[in-house]
């Protein structure tokens, strides 16, 4: 069975939906997670899981050495970011080309690049006065938020959204889409 490592620096929504997902249909699983905040929701939730949560510092992180190691000891397939605010360097890329997948939310290439995470993609996209927004799950290459795209899926943006509604309706459609473009693209490894 194909084997997933996910990297993730907060709530953790997104992991643990991939987690149940994948038990339920038995495709693949989810072998570790691993964060660089120590107080990031995604530790509580993995422990809820019983799914091994590594802690590692942006330092080691950029790095890849020790996290990169942990992960070819647990036969590592697949890279997941869900949420994931540190960055990945040319190490990962080079050690699991096109095997790192990560989620963007917002339809890309607009509101992408550095800084343009979480709430602050949100709140450019209601700045900017947009009737649409969406996700946008792609490999992930040396240029930030480039790779190839996997899946874009939108929703609508309503005059009175605030960055808190329009976040929630992006988390839906993550949910919802996340867990089976993972599988799917699982399939052709
Ligand atoms: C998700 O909305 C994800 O798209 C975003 O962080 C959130 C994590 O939520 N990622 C980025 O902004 C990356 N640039 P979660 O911790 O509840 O899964």
């Amino acid at each position: 069975m194909k084997r997933i490592a996910i990297l993730a620096s907060g709530n953790g929504s997104n992991a643990q939906q991939i987690v149940s997902y994948l038990r339920q249909t038995g495709e693949a699983e989810v072998a570790l997670i691993i964060t660089n905040r120590p107080q990031a929701g995604v530790i509580e939730r993995a422990k809820k899981l019983n799914i091994p949560c590594h802690y590692f510092t942006n330092e080691q992180l950029r790095d890849g050495a020790e996290p990169i190691a942990l992960m070819k000891a647990q036969q590592v397939d697949l890279i997941v970011l869900a949420g994931y605010l540190c960055l990945i360097t040319p190490i990962y890329i080079k050690e699991y080309p096109e095997r790192i997948i990560n989620i963007h939310p917002a339809l890309l290439p607009d509101f992408g690049g550095k800084g343009m995470y979480g709430d602050h993609v949100h709140r450019a996209v209601l700045a900017a006065g947009k009737a649409q927004s969406g996700i946008t799950i792609h490999l992930v290459d040396e240029d930030y938020d480039h790779g190839r795209h996997l899946l874009q899926a939108t929703c609508p943006v309503f005059p009175d959204d605030t960055p808190e509604t329009l976040a929630s309706r992006i988390h839906e459609l993550e949910h919802r889409f996340f867990p089976t473009t993972i599988a799917q693209y699982l399939r052709f490894l």
